[in-house]
């Protein structure tokens, strides 16, 4: 086992100084297998380079890192102390030494400070998942990475995996220290190349899966469903054909017969094109359950999208509401999925905007395991051309309680099911394009361990590894706080008003298009018009979306009076005069919000201006952050132009204030 190390290309949070307190440190490791080996060739990595030592068992040390499987500790969790001048990690399996291991890197020199006493880590949920919307060929619209800014893919160039896979062994490693432990390595939209992965290319997931593994991640695969017909020369995929589910299970035993320990397959059917169970006139239950079946005797698991909607809805038929689609569809087949048959619902009804109420669906499955889907890709957050920390988001839902303050939190919902999300990562030589989009990628990982912990203690935990040795990390700290706490709510502040969503350009999803989206087939409209704006999805006047959430929330927002302000116009079409919480009117309020958040943006910038030179960030990452708010607070002054030009033109309501509008 050797330890990745890559040249030109950044060590995101994982750079050599942040190994200085445990690479300076007599290190005892206990334990025996593939991550053990991973930990003790850390040790040895580290030790090089900062004069440490790994010792033997009987030699002084002051850091032990124990396998300990008897014991109350899961295989991933493990105890971590510190008496009499040693610091132990006792774990309940191999991956918990790993994670025990990067826990201590974390901690830094305060690992090996003071007394701590011994506190057991143990992540909240079995299954952190990340999902690569990785093409293997370019696809001519979606170019590699469908929804992917930060250059091609780490797994696949030139229509084969890589030759060289040290870069997702490396990818692996950052993903093991932020506490990810499994990966899908295609997209979802799986187009004929792709599909091939699952048989005849089987060999090249192999690959990518023997990089991984030595970081505890597992490998998952996103399947075709209609693979039967397209790859297996069977007349159908209908999930109820016997030859279909003979199909899948000797499928299936194949693919574990190369890789004994694969994780599964994702799956969206019936979505955007995707062949699915419809077509056989099957439920998404058969549908998911026949991939279940075959999975099972290996122990693993389908994670099947509740991403499915009508994308082909008339504009004018204001009776469909592609918000409540996903409860339409699976709310009603709860308790009829296989355990081994994990539901992927993504955070809002709609589709990862900046601002959208937890989907109804999260509540509303109680005997179905739940994993919850969020998108660490910008694709409607600025596209890792804006800074936008998204960890206070992912934060807010997964602390969200469907059923009230009484009630379980959505991340007690998705313990069973998991936490995934849409990577970020490309080829880059900073990974994620954007640096500071680093910090959403660690931020994920972090969360879906953990969900309770505060976002900005994540965001100075990244800050700390990544800038490790920096001259004066306080003031770095501190500026980098400033320009990223609030940086979610000042892209919402410039973009689509009061929870309304979209207003982007078309397809590619980047800048401004008020009513790009208002006359097609796609179900994302806001419906402005000279008296006003907003969707009416209450059950009295609307679309009975409301209706599909528990009390509290049902009733919270079908009452205009008590709806959240930051959702208004997701739930009510409202008049521009209608007035919000704190006195202005809904109107006035796209103004000012839009004149603050691109002012915001600016200022974000002239925060980061304010380093140069001081040589606290390495000059090359610091030209392309700044490369990056330049565009950013361009494109938030035309977001604020086109949006309160729309507005005023619409509504002939002026500016209190007297700014400019065009
Ligand atoms: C979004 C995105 C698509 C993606 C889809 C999905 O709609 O724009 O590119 O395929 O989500 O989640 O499947």
């Amino acid at each position: 086992m050797t330890i990745p190390e890559l040249n030109d290309v950044h060590p995101a949070w994982l750079p050599p100084e942040a190994f200085r307190a445990v690479g300076s440190r007599r290190t005892l490791v206990a334990g025996d297998g593939t991550l053990a080996e991973t930990v003790r060739a850390e040790v040895a990595h580290a030790c090089a380079r900062y004069g440490g030592e790994p010792v033997a068992s009987g030699a002084a040390h002051d850091l032990a890192l124990t396998l300990s499987p008897d014991g109350d500790l899961g295989d991933e969790d493990f105890v971590l102390g510190r008496r009499d001048g040693v610091t132990t990690v006792r774990a309940g399996g191999q991956a918990g030494l790993l994670y025990g291991f990067f826990e201590v890197v974390r901690l830094g020199e305060a690992a090996f400070a003071a007394d701590r006493a011994a506190v057991r880590h143990r992540p909240a949920t079995r299954r952190r998942m990340l999902d690569h919307w990785d093409n293997i060929d370019v696809h001519p619209v979606m170019g590699q990475v469908e929804r992917g800014y930060a250059g091609g893919s780490i797994f696949w160039r030139d229509g084969v995996a890589h030759d060289d896979l040290t870069r997702v062994r490396a990818y692996g490693r950052l993903l093991a220290a932020s506490g990810v432990n499994a990966v899908a390595v295609n997209n979802v939209n799986v187009h004929a190349t792709e599909a091939r992965l699952l048989t005849d290319r089987l060999g090249e997931v192999a690959a990518i899966a023997a990089e991984l593994r030595p970081y505890g991640i597992r490998v998952h695969l996103s399947v075709n469903f209609a693979s039967p017909v397209a790859l297996g020369g069977l007349p159908t995929a209908d999930p109820l054909d016997a030859g279909v589910r003979e199909w899948w299970a000797r499928t299936t035993e194949r693919v574990y017969a190369t890789i004994p320990d694969f994780g599964g397959y994702v799956v969206k059917a019936d979505s955007e094109g995707q062949p699915g169970p419809f077509a056989y006139g099957r439920s998404h239950a058969d549908g998911a359950n026949l991939l279940a079946d075959a999975l099972a005797p290996h122990g693993g698991v389908v994670h099947w999208r509740a991403f499915v909607y009508d994308h082909r809805q008339d504009w004018r038929d204001r009776s469909t509401d592609r918000a409540r689609a996903a409860y339409d569809h699976f709310a009603p087949l709860d308790g009829r999925f296989r355990d081994n048959a994990i539901l992927q619902v993504k955070y809002g009804p709609m589709d990862f905007q900046v601002r959208e109420p937890v989907s109804p669906v999260i509540a509303a499955m109680p005997a179905t395991r739940l994993a919850v889907e969020f998108q660490v890709t910008q694709e409607y957050t600025g596209q890792q051309r804006h800074v936008c920390y998204l960890g206070p988001l992912w934060s807010e839902v997964l602390g969200f309680r469907p059923w009230g303050e009484a009630g379980p939190a959505v991340a007690d919902v998705a313990v069973r099911g998991g936490v995934v999300a849409v990577s970020n990562v490309g080829d880059d030589p900073y990974w994620t394009g954007h640096p500071l989009a680093q910090a959403n990628l660690y931020a994920f990982g972090r969360l879906a361990w953990a969900p309770g912990l505060e976002p900005g203690a994540v965001l100075d935990e990244w800050i700390g590894l990544t800038f490790a040795g920096c001259a004066d990390p306080e003031r770095l700290r501190r500026t980098l706080r400033e320009m990223m706490d609030g940086s979610w709510r000042t892209y919402e502040r410039y973009t689509a008003p009061l929870g309304v969503g979209f207003m982007v350009r078309p397809g590619h999803h980047y800048g401004p298009d008020v009513d790009g989206y208002e006359y097609t087939p796609w179900g994302t409209y806001h419906f402005a018009d000279r008296d006003g704006v907003g969707v009416d999805r209450t059950r009295s006047s609307g679309t009975g979306f409301t209706g599909q959430y528990p009390e509290p929330w049902s009733e919270v927002y079908e009452s205009l009076d008590d709806c959240p302000d930051e959702l208004l116009l997701f739930f009510h079409h409202v008049p521009y005069g209608h007035v919000l919480g704190d006195g202005t009117t809904v109107v006035q309020h796209i103004y000012d919000t839009h004149f603050a958040g691109a002012e915001e943006a600016a200022r974000t910038r002239l925060l980061w201006e304010k380093l140069a030179g001081d040589g606290l960030v390495a000059p090359d990452l610091y030209a392309r952050v700044r490369e990056r708010l330049d565009e950013q607070v361009r494109s938030a002054g035309e977001w604020r132009d086109q949006l309160n030009t729309y507005f005023l033109r619409k509504s002939g309501v002026p500016d209190a204030h007297g700014r400019p509008i065009h």
